[in-house]
């Protein structure tokens, strides 16, 4: 048995003279006759292992010059501190065994196009910046969690199968579900999120999210990932209050932990430091008159991507655009009382051109209303009945949003497509791998 202690990359510094094992994969290796310069990472770091002839004899240097790209390796080393190394230290090798051989690493040197690296996305993984792109992921969401659970906020899981629409039916993915019936996948909790925040007050879901969208731009997915938090006794000021806490809370979480990350995807941090409350807050008709005359903007409808750029541009804080026209909006929005043309929704566009990040406000509570407008939708009523009990049975004011994950992860990374964002996208034309 080797007695030698497993120490991840990361750590090893704090080991410094140390003989240790480190286990992972090697990235590159650069040879000359008496010298190997070894690339090896494992998730945490990546660090040089240094073989000399004369240090570790023929056989070790042989075996040392062997593994290919991408090979997994446990290398025994000596720990040395060395200011000019990444990490600030090198192994200076004294064994190696190689674990699971690796010929002809299909990502080698040569760079790659988009549609290959996607096709060998399952390998694409382990290169330096989809690894950090992922590791500011996991921050992400462990900062939105965190957040909520301090606030008070309950996460409850939303079901994937549904048998209504929530977003609008042109954008649904039909599955069969037994004997004939059908089944959707959910476009969003919030309905169901809605019916939690009456049992419990302040609770979130965050989970997938599906969305037939034909549309091939950097900002779509067809499967996502949606942080919908939701809250009793709330209205449209309570849920931009939270949405600018929030963000402002996550960014700051990935710049504490996160620089290694953020300097391998080349981000901007000066940028991501001026992202503090308060964020500005401009109605649609306001938007619209700055719009007027620019990028073909009609006043009534969504804004395009166009649109939203024009509209970020000036500002380096998220931009909250509220009180919509409401036949832009969803079905179970509240009017204003002040002037029933307008629905209390709110989006928020992100800096830097990444678009609609959140989107969300306050919703119906009045029974009649609301099954007025599932009526004019089109909506099938018996799919909505139990939605409709909730203003049957103790209804209150209340309000929530939906976050989407990759497109906030793209913004705080500054992707160039929101699919670098997840793990393994899907995509109009795209489920492999
Ligand atoms: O604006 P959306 O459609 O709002 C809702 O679904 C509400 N029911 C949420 C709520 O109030 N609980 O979607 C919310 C966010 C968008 O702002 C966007 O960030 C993201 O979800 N999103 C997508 N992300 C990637 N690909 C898509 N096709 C997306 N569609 C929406
Ligand atoms: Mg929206």
């Amino acid at each position: 048995m080797d007695q030698t202690p497993a120490v991840p990359i990361r750590d090893l510094k704090a080991h410094e003279g140390k003989t240790v094992r480190v286990e992972g994969w090697l990235l590159g290796r650069r040879s000359g006759k008496k010298l190997h310069f070894l690339q090896v990472r494992d998730g945490t770091g990546t660090v040089q292992a240094v073989a000399g002839i004369d240090d570790v004899g023929e056989e070790v240097f042989a075996r040392a010059g062997a593994p290919g790209q991408e090979a997994s390796l446990v290398v025994t080393g000596k720990v040395r501190v060395d200011a000019r190394a990444p990490g600030g230290v090198e192994l200076s090798l004294v064994d190696l065994r190689e674990i699971g051989p690796s010929a002809d690493y299909p990502l080698g040197k040569q760079s790659h196009g988009p549609d290959f690296l996607l096709s060998n996305r399952h390998l694409w993984l382990r290169s330096r910046r989809p690894a950090a792109t992922l590791r500011v992921r996991d921050t992400v969401i462990r900062a939105l969690r965190d957040f909520l659970h301090r606030e008070g906020f309950v996460c409850v899981d939303a079901p994937m199968f549904t048998p209504n629409a929530c977003e609008g039916t042109t954008t649904l993915f039909e599955v069969d579900y037994f004997e004939e019936q059908k089944a959707y996948l959910t476009q969003s909790g919030q309905l169901y999120m809605e019916a939690a925040a009456m049992a419990l007050g302040k609770v979130y879901c965050l989970g997938p999210a599906f969305r037939a969208e034909r549309s091939k731009t950097r900002k779509h997915l067809t499967e996502f990932w949606m942080l919908e938090p939701e809250m009793a006794f709330a209205g449209l000021d309570d849920v931009m209050r939270l949405v600018e806490a929030l963000l402002a809370a996550v960014v700051q979480r990935v710049l504490e932990e996160n620089r290694t990350d953020l300097a391998t995807l080349e981000r901007d941090v000066a940028k991501l430091e001026q992202v503090v409350p308060p964020f500005p807050r401009i109605t649609y008709d306001e938007a619209a008159a700055l719009l007027k005359d620019k990028s073909g903007f009609v006043y009534g409808n969504d804004f395009g991507a166009p649109d939203e750029e024009a509209l970020a541009a000036g500002h380096s804080k998220p931009l909250m655009i509220h009180r919509w026209p409401h036949e832009v909006k969803a079905f179970y929005m509240r009017r204003d009382p002040s002037n029933e043309r307008l629905a209390l929704g709110v989006d928020v566009i992100a800096p830097e051109g990444y678009g609609e990040i959140v989107g969300g406000g306050e919703r119906a509570t009045d029974l009649a209303f609301l099954e007025r407008q599932i009526a004019e939708h089109k909506l099938p009523k018996e799919a909505f009945e139990w939605y409709l009990d909730l203003r049957r049975y103790g209804s209150v004011p209340h309000a929530g949003f939906g976050m989407g994950i990759e497109r906030t992860v793209a913004w705080i990374c500054g992707l160039p497509h929101v699919r670098e964002a997840i793990p393994f996208p899907r995509m109009l034309y795209r489920i492999y791998p």
